[in-house]
């Protein structure tokens, strides 16, 4: 098929993920390498609403961003943003519209959107408006559907586990029960991956409603034979059977609740139940900083490259996604609106308690 993409638009939206200023890099270079122009669109889809924040983007651009957390082209997560009419220097107009008319007007032929849930699914409401556009999946929560992992999540896990690694020092030295609460929303991988990987006791997901009084049984039994003292992972999203998740912020609009306080809860809880001294340690968004995993640089560049490949094979409105060993396109109407859970007949989930570990169920 004759190539006849000459200009794409690149944005990143929703909550930044170790890896994106590699999908980044990989497009611009790709792009670049096909004779195809890149611009970068600021602030997700504000690049394609406000005059002034775009800018053209070439390999000299993106050189030696690789390692780089973040994202160069800055980012926003705000609901859905069909809802409201959008202020601009130009005047005011309906989103969806000053889009369409914005895209014309910067002479796209294709966008690539780097996103996760949200930032997909308003990918998807464009393609359907007729914009040409391939979404690339970004979280470290690991949740979107339909791609066996996305960049961002094994950085998360990594940090998470060196974390962990400190902790098990301090808690055996004082003999306590450390709490560490970790990021995920409502998916309960970071909490499963890492607490497998740093050794943790305990393991509370969101998948799994949790009894405290078994956690608490769990830690008595390892006082019992000489351990005294234990580690719990507790996910953000984790809650009692029958409770509900800690949260620091209700949900607003269009805007979804805050979890938060989940770790503190869990570690109050049990210095109740079994008398021994608790602390608890918040990762949160130490979680999505730093420089992204070789394996997330190379997944990251994966997708990029894969991206502009299906731009120019004039394959759109899908995402890329990893299915091992091959990177491939599913559309993008399979994975909106859907979350992908820790299945409970997960090998890793038998494995960890095969082990010993405790799910509080
Ligand atoms: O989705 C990524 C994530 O980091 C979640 O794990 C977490 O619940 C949420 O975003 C935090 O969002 P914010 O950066 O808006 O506080």
């Amino acid at each position: 098929m004759k190539n006849t993409v000459k200009k794409i638009g690149v944005l990143t939206g929703g909550g930044d993920a170790p890896g994106l200023n590699a999908v980044i890099r990989a497009v611009v270079k790709s792009a670049y390498n096909s004779g195809v122009a890149v611009l970068g669109l600021e602030d997700s889809f504000d690049g394609l609403i406000h005059p002034e924040k775009s800018r053209p983007l070439s390999p000299r651009d993106v050189t030696g961003i690789l390692r780089l957390g973040g994202t160069i082209l800055g980012t926003v997560n705000r609901g859905d943003p069909f809802l409201e009419p959008i202020e601009t220097s130009e005047g005011t107009f309906n989103y969806a519209d000053r889009v369409i008319d914005m895209f014309k007007r910067a002479g796209l032929d294709a966008l690539i959107c780097i996103g996760g849930d949200g930032t997909l699914a308003i990918s998807h409401e464009f393609s359907k408006r007729g914009i040409p556009l391939v979404g690339v999946p970004k979280t470290i929560d690991n949740d979107i559907m339909g791609t066996n992992s996305s960049f961002g999540f094994d950085t998360a896990v990594s940090f998470a586990t060196e974390s962990i690694d400190r902790l098990h020092s301090t808690a055996e030295a004082h003999r306590r029960i450390m709490v560490v609460e970790v990021m995920g929303r409502n998916a309960g991988w970071i909490a499963l991956h890492s607490g497998v990987a740093g050794g943790a006791d305990v393991i509370l997901i969101p998948e799994i409603p949790y009894d405290l009084d078994k956690v608490a049984e769990c830690i008595r039994a390892r006082d019992a034979w000489g351990a005294r003292f234990s580690i719990v992972v507790v996910a953000e999203g984790a809650k009692p059977k029958g409770g509900k998740v800690s949260v620091v912020a209700e949900a607003h609009g269009a805007s979804p609740e805050r979890l938060g306080g989940a770790g503190m809860y869990v570690a109050n809880e049990l210095e109740a139940r079994t008398g021994k001294e608790s602390r608890f340690v918040v990762l949160g968004h130490l979680q999505r900083g730093g420089a992204p995993t070789p394996f997330d640089r190379t997944l990251a560049t994966r997708f990029g490259g894969k991206a502009v490949e299906l731009v120019l094979a004039g394959q759109f409105d899908v995402m890329v996604a990893n299915h091992p060993p091959d990177i491939v396109a599913v559309p993008l109407a399979d994975v909106v609106g859907k979350q992908r859970l820790v299945p409970l007949d997960y090998d890793l989930v038998h494995t960890a308690r095969r082990l010993g570990v405790s799910f509080g169920d």
